[in-house]
Formats: structure tokens, C-alpha cells, sequence
């Protein structure tokens, strides 16, 4: 059943407390719900249906009375009256065989719930939908000796032992809040605890909930929960409004992490951090994910969303909320651009192909069926972009007190996006923002990311700059009406010096940089007393989530790369310096052969004593398969591959000096530190490794391999470990399968460095049909399991989803992998399992004989009976392609 968002009904009753009881038991768990019913008066009066999956009802009773129920499908149908009453409902249901871990359901011999979005009618029968609002009080009974903890949200208010090696534990949580936002933990775990005073003064009690032996790895997560409180008081004055607040690790989790009131729980993949096992990059997404859920407290729990195709008013917000703070952490402006750089290099491999593909829709879609399926890149990463369009507008002063706004107003409320646009529009009466409200608020509607083309026209007797932008987003529809496309932007003189800009028809500023308003389908923009021919320097920083072509010839986007004082279009430049080297090789089906003026930029780039490392290393990254594919009408994924393959190549050959300078010289000295600046250093110093090692393999000289081995051996961290290691097994070099063996026979007791393991062999650079037969055989590994959605991923999703060189082969054997275990995995978890099916997104636009193997591969599975909900609408939505 197709779900529209249009068709949204308040419901007929509210729910406004609720008494549970949780008996908690693997195999039978009982449950009793004590809910106060109210009816709302502004719906006719009906039957009170429920929502309830995969659980036993025993009986249902109504102001003390048991009342007849019918059941039907997943839903309670309850005669019940047109008044306030209330409501007792007990039943059961199996943690122990709940493998979709949604719900509530056993890891590590300890309970554990996920409730978003819909998991909490896999619990208790319940108005499971986020508008309905209660206030929860939630009595645990279990084991002692087994479940020594016992949480869920709010506040702690009784425990005790109770006969038969029993105890309890009551929780109070005073907030009102929806079903999603409900959890339960009762399981054997240590914490690290901290008390903090916040600036009113209070005292908090912060934890950390994780197993045994894994305390020494909560130092971080620790220090990055009191980071992000000192920063959402001083950026949004938003404090803590709780006395105690707890994260939980897990291993068994559909996800990385999730935002219950008080009690967040945490997937230990983004939670867990030590110098030995995890890498700068966990370092940091763990900060990210920590504060991503902090912030949620604001944003999404106090304010919640009134239906689910409103998602991205919290995860959108969200995601932008601890974008800001992770570049605030970051420091330096350049510390600042790479975060940036990375944000939008993620939005264009996972962001732009969901965009064009067969799952695309809005940021506020209009449908579904499966609402887990839209925890998508559209509704998180694009959702966050369109937000920093309104700081764009308004500037940081006016859209935080828009933020204030929408706070004053809907404290406490299940809103829409619309209602966050107003309280900003409102804010900000005199802002470009509410004079086009209406237009802006296309982003919310139209999917499909626009196509801008920017042509300039320099007229030297005049002295003037013409630039002409014109916008098309084929994806929304004939006839789409334009977005507003706010274009930062400034104009680089000859000689690498800004221009002031004197815009036509505009008071003279004589600003260096400015934001040019694209809100037609065409524009043009016409700067005054402008001396010499300007390189046009657009969309700085990447003001709006377009996709641009600049018609810049390749002098000016040098200039652009050595002289703009935007750090993020420095970057841009080289990428599209290389962007267009690789797409002439794939399109002409001639070999890539880079010229010495291209490697001669790249040189200078890792040479040049002015740039932080950690851009360097940005800069020097060539573009990802997925983007590459996004700018071609018909994709050959394997012309692709080789097109980057040979570029690593030459890169790796014709700068094989300067990597080994680059390796020496940044070489981290002191013990580890997870700082911006050192975590710069060792990318660059992993990079140079990677490419030495390769060229290396192709010189079949041993000395680079052998101290990469080296490295794999004596490493002091992870970052460096794992990169030697990925240095070898990405060049497929001589020592990569010694150097395996030896990191997993050190790690095979550590999940987290396991799945990295795989994750590497899965993500490898196919070489001659190689790691396709290494992943066949790593599925057979003792190691290997489908129920943890961390291994499942680490192997199947990187290789299908993020290795399109190895993944598309002309014997279409990878397509058979794919649907053979879509299918196996979807028996297990059909929401991990509907993350893999979307691997096909875009076959349609696949070169022969991909494409039609692809169609093949997806109607052989659409053919199963026995698919979820999740992977049938995947599936389906991808052969209406
Ligand atoms: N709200 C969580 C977060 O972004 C993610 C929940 C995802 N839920 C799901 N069913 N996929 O922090
Ligand atoms: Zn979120």
C-alpha cells in the first residue's frame, strides 16, 4: 500500500500517558499498557485501531472492562467509545527471533529497542505514528545477574530486587514525546560517567553505556557529548533539559545511531574509538554522530515531526546542525573547507546518483510504502544543503534567530516543514528569503538536482563582465517552475588578484565577494568597471546543491586552483581539471594519457608550502566513480574504471619523487592525536604510500611494499596501519595477502577492526576479475555472518553499492551475488536488506550488456514471493525505470 502525504488525518484519539510493564524475557516478553485515551474532537468519532506486528495479543480491556478486538493484518480494530477512557492492553512478543532489530530485540545477550520509524508497534499496540504524544512511565523487570542494567528514557524514580534473582527499575520521562523516541535497554554493561554544570547552573549526569572491556574506548564519544553541549548553548542557546543523560553502544544495529529521549543508542561502529583500532576518520565521525544525536534533543525531540514525510525537518536540520559544529571543531578556515570538500563529495557519489536514479524524490517526498527506505541521502544530506540555503539568505545572525523563532512557536509540537520555513520567513520579513518564500520552498517538492550553466561575456571597450545563468532540473517535471539558487561568487583577475564587484543596477559596494539570486530560468548579471578579462569563481564554498557547468577552459580553472581565495573552489578546480581528463578518455574510448600540464598543477599542489595537508590530500583525489557517472548520458562502468585506474597510474609514476617527499615529510611525530592537523598529515602521508606502493607494483620494485608491510607490523595507530594496508591491497601488491593474514589474526577479536578487514577486500580496485572471486570466498568465511548488519554491510554493500569496477562485469556474475543475497538477507533484515537492493538504482542508464543483465538480475528477484515490503518497493521502483 502506497502511502500519500497528502492524505495525512489527525487521528481520532490522542494518547496522553502511558504505564508499560516489561517483563523481560527472550523468548516472551510480556507487556502491559496502561494508556490514557483521549478523543480528538475535531475527528468524527470511529473505532480506535492500533498499530501491532508481529506480537500476541492476550486481552484488551477498556475502563476496567475486557472488550472484544478484531485483529487484521497489523492492525487491532477496538469498538471503543466517543470519550476520554482507559485503556489496558497486555500481550507478547519474541526478542530472540527478532533479526530485523526493529523493535525490541536481544544483542549480546542483552535487550535493546529501535523504535524509529515504526518499531514500536513491533512492541506494544499503539497510535505508532509521531504526531500522537505521551507521556511515557516504563516499569523493567528481569534477571538481575543476567541484566544488571536497566534504562529507558527520563528519569530514574525506583529499583529494587524482587524474588526469584529478579530486580526492577522505573523510569519517568516528564517530556511528552512520540513512539519513536521510546527505548529500552536491560542488558550487562559498564559506564563512564561524568557530571557536568551547564551555564543555568544545572548539574547533569552524563553516560556511557558499553560492554565490558570496551570502557577505554568511550573517552572520545565522552568528550565529544560535553563539546557538543557547550556548543548548541553558545551557537542556539540550547541547553540540556534533562538531569541525566545516556548513550548505549550496541553491537546489532540497523544503523549508526539514534536519538531516544535521554537514552540514545548507539550502533559501536559510531561510538567506540581508540588510537589502536579505529582510524582519524572514525575519530571524527564519531564526534559527528554523537553530536548529530545530541542536537536531535532540539531538533526532532522537542520539536518532532508531524507525519514521517516531514523527515527531513529534523534529519535535514539535524545533519546541518552537526555539519556546523564539526567544522566549528575543525578551527582553521582550511580545516573548514576540507570538512566542506567532504561534505559535497559525499552528496555527489551517494546524493546526486539517488537524485537521478530510480528512487529519486523530494526532500519532503510525496509517497511511499516503506518509510525506512527514505532515511535517504535526499532526505539527510540534501535536507541539511537546503537548509544552509536559509543561512545563506539570511546570514548567520538571521537564521538563528529564525531558529528562535521556530522554537517559541512549536516547543513541544509535531510539525511540518512549512511551519520551519515560516518561523524563518517570519524572522526575517525583510530577507530575499520571505519576499520568495513560495519559490524557495521548491526545494522541498521538486526532486532532481538543478543543472546551472554559467556562460561570461567580457566587453573591454565597456569595461564590463556579463555572466548569463540559465537552470533546467529535467527530474522535476516538464515545466517545473525555477528554484532559488542563491550563487556566492567573486571575479579573479589575470593575475590571481579579486576583483572588486560593481554589479549593474545594484548600490557600488565594491565587495570582493557577493551572492547572485538565480530565480529564473535565465539571468544575467552585468558587472561595471571591470579592467581586465575575470575568471568567474562560482557557487564558493558550494552555495546551493547544483550541479554546474562553468564552460571554464582549462587556463582559467588554473587560476582558479592557485589563486581563488575560496578555499572549496581551489578544490573544485582540480577535481574538474581531472574530471575532464576522465571523461574524455571514457567518451572518446581512447586510453587516458595525462599531460604534463595537468600533472605539472598536481605537482605544484603537493608541493606548494602555503596548503594544509588535509587539502592536499583532497585536492590530489581524483573523483569518484558514481560522479563520474553522473555527468555521462550512458555509463560503461568498466570504461570508467579504467579511465581512473590509468590516471592512479600515472599520477603514481610521474610524481613518484614528490609522493616520497609528501611520505617523509609528513610523517607525524609524538603520540596520537586526533586533531585536524595531525589527522591532515596522515592523509596526505597514507596518499603518498597508496601511490608509492602502486607505483612500486608496477616497477616491480620491492622496497616501497616492504615498508608498507612494515607499517602494517609496527603501526602505533590504526590510521597508519590501515593504511599501509590498503596501500598494499589496493595496488595489488606482492605482500597484500601476508599483510592480511597477519592484521586479522592481531584484530579477530575485535568486530569493529574485522569489518574493516572486509570492508577493504570488498572496496578494492578490481584487477582482473580478482576481488570479485576474493568476495565469493569471503562470503564462506567463519567470520562472515548476514545477522550482523555492520558485517553484512562491510562486505555486501561495498562491494555492490560502492564498487562499481568490480561489481558490473560483463559475465553479469556480480548481479547473480547481488540477488541471491538481496534475497537471503532480506529473510534475515529486510531493511539492511532494501540498503542493498538499491545497488541497481541506476541500471537503466547502464551501457550494454550491463544494462540488460541488470533487468534480468532485478525481475528474477521481483519474481520471489516472499519479499519485504522494504525490497519489493526498491525493486519495483527500479524496473518502472
Ligand atoms: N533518527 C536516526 C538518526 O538519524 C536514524 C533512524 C533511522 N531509522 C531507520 N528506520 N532507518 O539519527
Ligand atoms: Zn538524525
Amino acid at each position: 500500500p502506497v502511502i500519500h502525504r497528502l492524505d495525512y488525518q489527525a487521528p481520532t484519539y490522542w494518547i496522553a500517558t502511558v504505564d508499560l510493564t516489561l517483563d523481560l524475557d527472550p523468548a516472551k516478553t510480556l507487556i502491559t499498557s496502561k494508556m490514557a485515551v483521549k478523543r480528538n474532537a475535531t475527528q468524527a468519532h470511529g473505532a480506535l485501531v492500533l498499530h501491532g506486528e508481529e506480537l500476541t495479543p492476550l486481552r484488551v480491556m477498556i475502563d476496567g472492562e475486557p472488550v472484544s478486538f478484531r485483529q487484521d493484518g497489523n492492525l487491532l480494530h477496538i469498538d471503543a467509545p466517543d470519550r476520554d477512557f482507559e485503556l489496558v492492553i497486555r500481550n507478547t512478543c519474541c526478542p530472540e527471533k527478532n533479526t530485523a532489530l526493529s523493535g525490541l530485540y536481544t544483542s549480546g545477550g542483552g535487550f535493546f529497542t529501535q523504535c524509529e520509524a515504526e518499531g514500536f508497534r513491533r512492541i506494544t499496540y499503539f497510535l505508532d505514528r509521531p504526531d500522537v504524544m505521551a507521556v511515557y512511565t516504563v516499569l523493567l523487570r528481569a534477571d538481575k545477574a543476567k541484566y544488571p542494567i536497566l534504562l529507558s528514557n527520563g528519569n530514574l524514580v525506583e529499583q529494587g530486587d524482587l524474588d526469584g534473582g529478579k530486580h526492577f527499575a522505573k523510569w519517568h520521562d516528564p517530556f511528552p514525546k512520540p513512539s519513536y523516541l521510546f527505548a529500552v535497554v536491560a542488558a550487562d554493561l559498564v559506564a563512564r560517567e561524568q557530571r557536568v554544570v551547564t551555564r543555568s547552573g544545572k548539574e547533569h549526569l552524563l553516560q556511557v553505556y558499553v560492554r565490558r572491556g570496551d570502557l577505554d574506548k568511550t573517552e572520545h564519544a565522552m568528550n565529544s557529548l560535553i563539546a557538543s553541549m557547550i556548543w548548541d548553548e553558545a551557537r542556539f542557546k540550547l541547553p540540556l533539559d534533562l538531569e541525566r543523560f545516556m548513550i548505549v553502544g550496541v553491537s546489532d544495529f540497523n544503523m549508526g545511531a539514534m536519538e531516544n529521549k535521554g537514552l540514545n543508542i548507539f550502533n559501536t561502529s559510531a561510538l567506540l574509538c581508540s588510537p589502536a583500532t579505529q582510524t582519524d576518520a572514525d575519530f571524527q565521525r564519531v564526534e559527528a554522530i554523537v553530536a548529530h544525536e545530541y542536537f536531535h534533543n532540539w531538533t526532532g525531540n522537542r520539536v518532532t515531526c508531524r507525519d514521517w514525510f516531514q523527515l527531513s525537518l529534523k534529519e535535514g536540520l539535524t545533519v546541518f546542525r552537526d555539519r556546523e559544529f564539526s567544522m566549528d571543531m575543525a578551527g582553521s578556515p582550511s580545516a573548514r573547507a576540507v570538512q566542506r570538500i567532504q561534505q559535497v563529495r559525499n552528496l555527489r557519489t551517494m546524493q546526486f546518483p539517488e537524485d537521478a536514479g530510480t528512487m529519486a524524490h523530494s526532500v519532503r517526498p510525496d509517497s511511499y510504502t516503506e518509510i525506512n527506505n527514505f532515511y535517504t541521502a535526499t532526505v539527510y544530506e540534501k535536507g541539511a544543503e537546503v537548509v544552509g540555503l536559509y543561512q545563506t539568505l539570511l546570514g548567520r545572525e538571521g537564521f538563528a534567530q529564525g531558529m528562535a523563532l521556530y522554537f517559541e512557536r512549536h516547543d513541544g509540537q509535531a510539525v511540518t516543514c512549512d511551519d520551519f520555513a515560516q518561523a524563518m520567513a517570519d524572522a526575517n520579513p525583510d530577507s530575499a528569503l520571505a519576499s520568495r518564500l513560495d519559490a524557495f520552498k521548491r526545494w522541498y517538492s521538486q526532486p532532481g538536482t538543478p543543472q546551472v550553466t554559467a556562460r561570461g561575456h567580457y566587453d573591454a571597450a565597456a569595461q564590463t563582465y556579463t555572466l548569463t545563468l540559465t537552470q533546467r532540473n529535467p527530474k522535476a517535471g516538464e515545466g517545473a517552475a525555477p528554484q532559488l539558487i542563491p550563487v556566492r561568487m567573486g571575479l579573479v583577475g589575470a593575475e590571481g588578484h579579486a576583483l572588486p564587484l560593481n554589479l549593474a543596477g545594484q548600490a557600488s559596494v565594491g565587495a570582493l565577494e557577493t551572492v547572485l539570486l538565480l530565480e529564473q530560468a535565465e539571468q544575467s548579471f552585468t558587472f561595471t568597471e571591470v579592467s581586465s578579462q575575470p575568471v568567474p569563481s562560482l557557487l564558493r564554498g558550494f552555495s546551493a546543491p547544483v550541479l554546474l557547468d562553468d564552460g571554464l577552459t582549462d587556463a582559467e580553472r588554473l587560476t582558479l586552483l592557485r589563486h581563488d581565495a575560496d578555499a572549496f573552489n581551489r578544490w573544485e578546480a582540480s577535481q574538474r581539471l581531472a574530471l575532464r581528463r576522465l571523461l574524455d578518455a571514457v567518451q572518446s574510448g581512447q586510453a587516458l594519457e595525462l599531460d604534463i600540464g595537468f600533472l605539472d598543477a598536481m605537482r605544484a599542489v603537493l608541493r606548494d608550502p602555503q596548503l594544509d595537508p588535509a587539502f592536499k590530500a583532497e585536492a590530489l583525489r581524483l573523483p569518484e566513480a558514481a560522479y563520474i557517472a553522473e555527468q555521462l548520458p550512458v555509463v560503461d562502468p568498466q570504461a570508467i574504471h579504467n579511465a581512473v585506474e590509468a590516471a592512479w597510474d600515472q599520477l603514481a609514476l610521474a610524481l613518484r619523487d614528490d609522493w616520497a617527499w609528501a611520505f617523509e615529510a609528513h610523517q607525524v611525530e609524538g603520540g596520537y592525536r586526533p586533531t585536524a592537523e595531525d589527522a591532515g598529515r596522515r592523509a596526505l602521508a597514507n596518499l603518498a604510500l597508496a601511490l608509492l606502493v602502486r607505483g612500486s607494483a608496477m616497477l616491480a620494485d620491492p622496497v616501497w611494499p616492504g615498508k608498507a608491510y612494515q607499517q602494517v607490523k609496527d603501526a602505533t595507530n590504526m590510521t597508519e596501519r590501515f593504511g599501509a594496508l590498503s596501500a598494499l591491497v589496493q595496488a595489488h601488491a606482492g605482500l597484500a595477502d601476508a599483510a592480511l593474514t597477519h592484521f586479522h589474526e592481531q584484530f579477530a577479536h575485535d568486530a569493529l577492526v574485522v569489518d574493516k578487514w572486509f570492508m577493504l577486500q570488498a572496496r578494492t580496485a578490481e584487477r582482473d576479475g580478482k576481488v570479485f572471486e576474493r568476495v565469493k570466498k569471503l562470503l564462506q568465511h567463519p567470520d562472515f555472518t548476514l545477522k550482523n548488519p555492520n558485517r553484512a554491510r562491510s562486505l555486501l554493500v561495498q562491494f555492490c553499492n560502492l564498487n562499481p569496477g568490480a561489481f558490473h562485469r560483463t559475465d553479469a556474475g556480480g548481479y547473480v551475488l547481488w540477488a541471491d543475497q538481496v534475497a537471503a538477507l532480506d529473510a534475515i533484515n529486510p531493511q539492511v536488506a532494501a540498503r542493498l537492493a538499491r545497488a541497481m538504482d541506476r541500471w537503466s542508464t547502464l551501457a550494454e550488456p550491463f544494462r540488460s543483465a541488470a533487468q534480468e538480475a532485478l525481475k528474477r528477484l521481483s519474481e520471489r514471493p516472499t519479499l519485504s515490503n522494504d525490497v519489493r518497493e526498491i525493486v519495483t521502483k527500479a524496473l518502472e525505470a
